[in-house]
């Protein structure tokens, strides 16, 4: 089996190479990526020499270049990761989301046409459903829950979305979606809430909290996504949406004071900073369909998967001290600076 995994060097993306590699050592693997500010040649550094893996830095809306690998490889299937991925830079700059989510997307998808594929897996996200109110913690998205976005992000995964079911039912391209939960976990990059505040908490730096801090999130371990997205693309039906998410909800400011007492910091570095614009209050996923029909359950609590993650970022300061040592410190003024 080969698969091409666009988006192999971000966060996601890269715990799904090192999972597929370890769970199918006779796959071949082609990680497919723009390396923009998110991605990250040195996450891959482990696999680089694995010989049933190869890197090929390109650009997903690149038509030529993706036409020219799949002529060279022909995959069986390609997984999809590759996307601009976090909400408050796309309400700064929304195109370069359209451009890539979106019709990035869709050059993928002809690839697949012209060339053939045994399946095209979209991974999305939660946010395409919009948000549930704090006070009807009886609500939770279902795959029949009504696209309904709030940022330019989600805009754009939703229009993916759309694009690939299009595909489906037009030309009959063997398709599948996954919609999931916020993930958590090593390499995940440090613009994201959790390794934003154990970044700053180990540099005693201030613990930018949105508005109250009461917006709720359902938090998987990365690990239990990259399972599921292996489930899906094997046994999971053709031209169906599958949700992913551990009903594990709390709210940022019950995580923000969660890593101060992991790592030993005051509270007092938390500081409540003006609110995202449009900022979804609360996301569910409930995940039944999964767990019905391909048996998927998360497997790491909240608990063990928290500390992990901590752990991972207190032995591996060099990966995203380097980050927010470069660039990303133009980021961080222009973000935070008079929030
Ligand atoms: P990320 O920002 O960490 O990584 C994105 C990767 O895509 C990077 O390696 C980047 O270089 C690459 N990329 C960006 N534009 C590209 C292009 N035009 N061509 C080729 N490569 C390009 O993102 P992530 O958090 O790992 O998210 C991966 C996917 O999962 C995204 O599609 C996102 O929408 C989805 N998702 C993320 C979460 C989450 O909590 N992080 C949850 C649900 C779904
Ligand atoms: O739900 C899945 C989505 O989760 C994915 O589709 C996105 O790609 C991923 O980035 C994530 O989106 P969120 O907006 O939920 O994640 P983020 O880490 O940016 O923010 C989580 C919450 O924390 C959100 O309510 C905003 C808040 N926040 C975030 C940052 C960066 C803060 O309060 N302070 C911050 O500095």
């Amino acid at each position: 089996m080969k698969i091409i995994v666009t988006g192999g060097a971000g966060f996601i993306g890269s715990n799904f190479v090192f999972y597929m590699l370890k769970k199918h050592p006779d796959y071949r693997i082609i990680c497919l990526d723009k390396l923009t500010y998110a991605g990250n040649l040195s996450t891959l550094k482990g696999v680089l020499d694995n010989e049933n893996f190869r890197f090929v830095k390109a650009d997903i809306c690149d038509r030529n270049a993706v036409y020219n690998l799949f002529e060279e490889e022909k995959p069986d299937m390609v997984v999809n990761f590759a996307a601009e991925s976090h909400v408050d830079r796309s309400i700064e700059n929304p195109e370069v989301f359209l451009q890539t989510n979106i019709l990035g997307t869709a050059v993928l998808m002809d690839a697949c046409r012209k060339y053939g594929i045994k399946r095209y897996h979209q991974v999305s996200t939660d946010e395409v459903y919009g948000d549930l109110p704090l006070d009807r913690p009886d609500l939770f998205f279902t795959e029949n829950t009504p696209i309904h976005t709030s940022s330019p992000y989600s805009s754009s995964k939703a229009g993916a979305d759309l694009l690939v079911l299009a595909y489906h039912r037009t030309y009959g391209l063997p398709v599948s979606i996954s919609r999931c939960s916020n993930n958590y976990g090593p390499y995940h990059f440090p613009e994201k809430l959790i390794p934003l505040m154990i970044a700053n908490a180990l540099n005693d730096k201030p613990l930018p909290v949105y508005g109250k801090g009461e917006n709720v999130r359902d938090w998987l371990y990365v690990e239990d996504h990259c399972k599921a997205i292996d489930l899906i693309i094997h046994n999971g039906r053709v031209g169906e949406v599958y949700n992913i998410g551990g009903h594990n909800e709390m709210t940022n400011i019950d995580i923000v004071k969660l890593i101060c007492k992991h790592l030993g910091k005051p509270e007092s570095l938390i500081t409540y900073v003006a609110d995202r614009k449009g900022h979804d209050m609360r996301y569910a996923i409930d995940p039944t369909k999964i767990h019905n029909e391909l048996g998927w359950l998360p497997e790491t609590m909240f608990k063990d998967g928290i500390k992990k993650t901590i752990d991972w970022y207190l032995n591996n300061r060099e990966w995203w001290e380097t980050i927010i040592s470069g660039e990303y410190q133009n980021y961080y003024e222009k973000m935070y600076g008079n929030r």
